[in-house]
C-alpha cells in the first residue's frame, strides 16, 4: 500500500505530498522547485545535496553509494542527503532546505 507524506520545501515553503517510494528530488521536482541534478539520480555528481530538516525517521536509510557521495561533498552536516536517493517511506511528514549555493562542483 502506498503511504503519502507532505514534503514541506524551504526557504520557499512549498508543500507537496509524496506517494511512498517518491525519491525526495522527485517531489521536490514535482512541487515545481529547481533543484541542480546533474547525473539524474545516479548518486554520482552530489548537486541535489538538501538538509533535511524534519522526519529523517520517514526516509530510507543512506546507502553506500550516497554516504560516499556525501564524503566528497562540501558543506556536508548531520542532516544532509542526497536527494535523489531519499525515498519517503510515508511515515512522517518531511522538512527539507535547499542550499541557496551549489555543492558538489
Ligand atoms: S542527482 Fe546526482 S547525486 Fe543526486
Amino acid at each position: 500500500m502506498c503511504q503519502p507524506a507532505t514534503v514541506t520545501i524551504l526557504p520557499s515553503g512549498k508543500t507537496i505530498v509524496a506517494a511512498e517510494g517518491t525519491t525526495l528530488l522527485a517531489a521536490i521536482l514535482a512541487a515545481e522547485v529547481e533543484l541542480e541534478h546533474k547525473c539524474e539520480g545516479q548518486a554520482a555528481c552530489g548537486t541535489c545535496h538538501i538538509f533535511v530538516q524534519e522526519g529523517r525517521r520517514g526516509l530510507s536509510k543512506v546507502g553506500r553509494e550516497e554516504n560516499e557521495k556525501l564524503d566528497t561533498v562540501v558543506g556536508v552536516g548531520s542532516k544532509s542527503r542526497l536527494a535523489c536517493q531519499a525515498k519517503v517511506l510515508g511515515t512522517e511528514n518531511i522538512k527539507v532546505e535547499l542550499l541557496s549555493f551549489g555543492s558538489g562542483r
